[in-house]
């Protein structure tokens, strides 16, 4: 395996790793996201196992003892696996997280107390990055489920949200909703559930320029356009299994 790296827009950096034994034939990636600010901050630490190439990778870019945030959507192997070989190697390092993730699972898991972070609470990194957390619980899984919102590229760190199968390119300007669509189907990894389409429409309120995926490329366009099809897709989806509810 090995871990390519890429910048995506103004000073963040995708780390993107393709294993082609999940879901074959397609295949599937596992990315995560350095934003490079005075203060260097990481989306998504990575497996455990996939530690070695991802600090490698990241090494390429600046030394890992220097890494001083460590941040994720929600507690699953793919997203913090990691997390605490980020800690023993950066001693400022801190993971930051939601109130439902520290208080649920990361003031236990991880070796260093957790920093909390209120909904909507922003972390500034320097050199005009400005990083704002945003809570969605069960969305798209996990009750202390968040995202990342990069200010100043207008960047949304957005987790599994959109996951695709295959190895695309870095950036696309390609559709990203039809793929997502394919691998919901084909996975069904989303915790469907009413307030689905409200969240994802308002982080199209934020009218994103660049959505970078957890499992896929990043996509440079119309965000919030994106954001909505995909609610709406969600909302379909959820009015599907209202009438076999009821009937149940
Ligand atoms: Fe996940
Ligand atoms: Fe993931």
């Amino acid at each position: 395996m090995e871990t390519k790296v890429n910048e995506i827009s103004d000073g963040i950096y995708r780390f993107s790793t393709f294993v082609p034994e999940i879901a074959p034939p397609a295949g599937f990636t596992f990315n995560q996201f350095l934003v490079l600010g005075d203060d260097p901050l990481l989306f998504h630490s990575g497996p455990r196992q996939m530690f070695p190439l991802i600090r490698s990778a990241l090494s390429r870019l600046m030394p890992p003892e220097r890494l001083r945030w460590i941040t994720f959507g929600h507690y699953e192997a793919d997203e913090c696996g990691a997390m605490n070989e980020w800690l023993a190697v950066a001693p400022q390092a801190e993971v930051a997280h939601g109130q439902t993730g520290c208080l649920v699972s990361l003031n236990d898991m991880a070796d260093r107390a957790p920093r909390v972070l209120q909904n909507g609470e922003v972390i500034d990194l320097g050199k005009g990055k400005r990083v704002r957390y945003l809570d969605t619980p069960h969305i798209p899984h996990g009750w202390e489920a968040g995202v990342l919102y990069e200010e100043m590229s207008g960047t949304l760190l957005c987790g599994d949200l959109f996951t695709q199968l295959g190895d695309g390119p870095a950036l696309t300007e390609a559709d990203i909703v039809g793929p997502a669509i394919v691998a919901e189907d084909i996975f069904k990894y989303s915790s469907l559930n009413p307030s689905m389409g409200a969240t994802i429409r308002r982080l199209a309120e934020l009218s994103p320029r660049t959505l970078a995926l957890m499992h896929g490329p990043t996509f440079a366009g119309d965000g919030a356009a994106a954001l909505r099809a995909l609610a709406d897709n969600y909302d379909h989806r959820i009015l599907d299994h209202v009438p076999a509810a009821a009937a149940a």
